[in-house]
């Protein structure tokens, strides 16, 4: 297994293109089971879980023709498309539930491996299925599987979600679209990966409209051939000003609309970071003394999302004063303060509720990543840490950040590959 080499502390300097968002790509790619005719998705980063969704889309008979550079997909589905998603293929990245929604919308059945849980919590998938029995779909749980039927087409239905879910808005609105009548979705996610989704699904002819939290799908018969590309990625954005407010550097960000990340970067404003926003560009400059903030709350969108928490965390150990951070999506998200202590991080832990002492001087350690934006929040550690870190693990990082090592060896921080 891979490991990472950083040898810190270094001061960020520069600037960076963000990729693609994985989060946006993985639904799309799963929404083009509906069609007859090819589509072209372009944008898509060079991350392994998007590898792994092309896998699954050609293990159920898509064809995926991808360009030298990986980054654009035209994918075009045969008449006799096969409906089994396999476990060796589900259990490595969770978002493949959502080829659920779609196989049973355009087939009317499917065998999908249900994903099993992760270290950041039990992740269950009851709002994915009770939605899409809503729908009109048929299923038992057999031998780890979902097997899963509708009679005919799925028919639209009035459906509230309990609670918010990300991945059960996005299964429920694929399906719905070809689905005979009207889907009204309530309590939906309203992730800008969603909006993107359903963008795409738009332009391809599908009726998709939103007010708030309320989703309105009238289905259509048919998705005409498109090309797409995918919005940038929010995440590995917000990671980057992270990185530049911590090392006190000084970053600009191209390639993703600032509004996207409002909340975020509103929160770094208070750290002392001063930004400045064009169209499609971010200016960032860390401040000499971080300042604390006193209880940072992960949120749906448009709150602090829970994909930034671990790196934020990061953030606080070096602000000038005490912090917290409650975690309110993921029941077992802080998997890096273990790791983070062992670079001399001062935490503690109360339910979902992390107590973070500032002004740590982080020294270099052995680390191990857990999860994919854990792995992320050491590195940022161990850039600002003094001395030399190894990461182990760092196949979490491949799987949703494009060429990090070579975008952080771009802006200043000196860390290595090590293969093995
Ligand atoms: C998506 C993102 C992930 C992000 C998360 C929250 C992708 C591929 N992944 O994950 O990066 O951290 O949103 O923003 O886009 N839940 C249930 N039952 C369900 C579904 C969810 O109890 O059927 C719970 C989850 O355990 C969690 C909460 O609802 O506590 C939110 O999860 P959800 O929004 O569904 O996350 P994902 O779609 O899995």
């Amino acid at each position: 297994m891979d490991k990472f080499l950083i040898d810190g502390p270094s001061k960020i300097k520069g600037k960076v293109s963000i990729s693609g968002s994985k989060n946006a790509s993985l639904p799309i790619l799963a929404a083009t089971l509906l069609f007859d005719l090819p589509v072209t998705i372009k944008n898509l980063p060079r991350v392994k879980d998007i590898s792994t969704m092309l896998n699954l889309l050609k293990s159920l008979g898509s064809k995926v023709e991808l360009s030298k550079d990986k980054k654009i997909a035209k994918i075009s589905n045969p008449k006799n498309m096969k409906t089994f998603a396999s476990y060796s293929l589900v259990k490595t990245m969770r978002g493949s539930i959502l080829v659920l929604g779609p196989l049973v919308a355009k087939l009317h059945k499917s065998k999908t491996s249900l994903p099993g849980g992760c270290l950041i919590g039990a992740r269950p998938v009851n709002y994915h299925l009770s939605a899409l029995e809503k729908l009109g779909m048929n299923y038992e749980i057999k031998d780890g599987y979902i097997i899963a039927k509708s009679n005919g087409k799925l028919k639209g239905a009035v459906i509230k979600f309990p609670k918010i879910s990300v991945g059960a808005t996005e299964n429920s609105i694929i399906a719905a679209c070809l689905a005979k009548g009207k889907t009204v979705l309530k309590n939906c996610a309203i992730e800008p990966e969603i909006k993107d989704l359903t963008n795409f699904l738009n332009l391809a002819g599908a009726k998709i409209e939103w007010i708030g939290r309320t989703c309105t799908i009238n289905g259509v018969n048919s998705l005409k051939s498109i090309n797409y590309s995918v919005m940038a990625d929010r995440i590995e954005a917000g990671t980057f000003c992270v990185a530049a407010t911590l090392s006190k550097g000084s970053l600009e960000i191209n390639n993703l609309d600032p509004k996207i990340i409002s909340t975020e970067l509103n929160l770094l404003k208070k750290t002392g970071a001063k930004i400045n926003k064009n169209k499609n560009k971010i200016s960032i400059k860390g401040p000499e003394k971080i300042k604390p903030i006193k209880n940072i709350k992960t949120k749906e969108f448009p709150g602090i999302p829970t994909d930034l928490q671990a790196q934020l965390m990061v953030l606080m150990c070096r602000a000038n004063g005490k912090s917290s951070i409650t975690e309110n999506i993921f029941e077992n998200r802080f998997m890096h303060v273990a790791e983070l202590q062992r670079l001399g991080a001062n935490i503690t832990i109360k339910n979902n509720k992390a107590f973070i002492d500032g002004n740590t001087k982080f020294i270099a350690a052995e680390l191990m990543s857990s999860d994919l934006r854990a792995s992320v929040a050491l590195v940022l550690a161990a850039s600002v840490a003094n001395g030399k870190s190894i990461i182990n693990r760092i196949y979490h990082l491949d799987r949703g950040y494009e060429k990090i090592e070579n975008k952080l060896k771009n802006i200043g921080i000196k860390i290595k590959r090590l293969k093995k």
